[in-house]
């Protein structure tokens, strides 16, 4: 049993200091537009996973008359506390054993976003439980750099060579998302049909070129196109290509999906993330993650509130905020006002 108790905040976007003590289960934040309750979810986001979910720059999380941050946690696990902290200087994350998975409002831009937003979103949750996945990452990166100066300088005597770098790390990355989506695909339509209706249905597609992942398959492929990556300077072949299509009743949710379905669609998504990291004896680590959901009640009619409050009752430790408590069905929770 893992828990997050105590959030200390000090120059952390509008909290110059500030301390929050949690409950284990629900806990709920009150308070009104603007008095920085994202705020705090995107502290707690940082701090496990060194970014945020609202910003890709890290500077905008100091506060306006700082130069630095720091976010200060104690958390307990197994009746035993244990505290650690970050700041914006050290860049330094994931000092504590503390995972987390997030819904925000945001959320529902990863549907109708570029697929490298798609991307990212599943990539952070990899990163929660496998621990070699940072290092890949990084090294397709290097190599997508490397082949890039070589098609700017018209120099593509090593281009084979970084070819099948890019193929080698493309086909594991690949392999680990396709491993993921097809865990989610357990759990998300169970998860939706009980939040929007026994009638809908959802599944998620992992997307790839080519749709064979293997190294020599890419390989080909890359070989196929190179005229064109000369060109337009990007490929999506491989890695760099991949992308996620959900599928709400048959049809691309992008294309076709409500407001409210697309926010019932993430949050379904995010719960079935968090039963597949729990799941006891699983390929899975069991790490019991912190489930954050910023304003999620807000975009769900009545119906759907309750539903979803029946599917977070059995979660370890979840926080939620909102403006207007009234939103929140009748339920046992810690109420936390900012
Ligand atoms: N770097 C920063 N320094 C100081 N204040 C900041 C910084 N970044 C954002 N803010 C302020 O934080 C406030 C927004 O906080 P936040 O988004 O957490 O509000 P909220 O309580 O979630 O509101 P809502 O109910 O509208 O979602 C704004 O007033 C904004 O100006
Ligand atoms: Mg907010």
């Amino acid at each position: 049993m893992i828990y997050l108790s105590e959030l200390r905040l000090q120059n952390f976007r509008s909290h110059v200091d500030k301390v929050v003590r949690f409950k284990d289960k629900v806990n709920v934040i009150v308070g009104q537009n603007g008095v920085g309750k994202t705020n705090l979810l995107e502290a707690i986001y940082y701090f496990s996973l060194g970014t945020s979910f609202r910003t890709a720059v890290r500077k905008n999380l100091v506060n306006f008359h700082a130069d630095d941050f720091s976010i200060m946690e104690v958390v307990n696990m197994n009746d035993k506390k244990i505290s650690g902290s970050v700041t914006f200087s050290d860049k330094k994350s994931d000092t504590l054993p503390l995972k987390v998975i997030a819904f925000s409002p945001e959320s529902t831009n990863i549907i109708d976003g570029d697929p490298k937003i798609r991307r990212n979103f599943i990539d952070a949750i990899i990163l929660q439980y496998d621990v070699k996945y940072r290092k890949i990452l990084m090294e397709l990166n290097h190599t997508t750099k490397q082949r890039a100066t070589l098609f700017k300088g018209n120099d593509l005597a090593m281009i084979e060579h970084w070819d099948e770098k890019y193929a080698t790390l493309s086909e594991n990355i690949t392999l680990k998302r396709q491993k993921l989506i097809l865990s989610v695909n357990k759990h998300i339509d169970k998860i939706y049909k009980s939040i929007a209706g026994q009638a809908q249905t959802l599944q998620v597609d992992l997307v790839t070129t080519p749709s064979n992942v293997e190294i020599k398959e890419i390989v080909r492929e890359l070989e196929n196109t190179r005229e064109k990556e000369r060109i337009l300077g990007w490929t999506n072949v491989g890695a760099k290509g991949d992308d996620i299509v959900f599928i709400l009743n048959g049809e691309p949710a992008k294309c076709t999906g409500s407001y409210g379905e697309k926010w019932s669609l993430m949050i379904s998504f995010v719960l079935a993330v968090w039963e597949i990291l729990n799941e006891k004896g699983s390929k899975f680590e069991n790490i019991e993650p912190l489930l954050l959901l910023d304003d999620a009640f807000t975009g769900l009619d009545a119906k759907r509130r309750q539903k979803l409050v029946k599917l977070i009752q059995g979660v370890n430790q979840t926080i939620i905020t909102t403006a207007n408590v009234q939103d929140i069905p009748k339920m046992c929770y810690n109420r936390i006002k900012l």
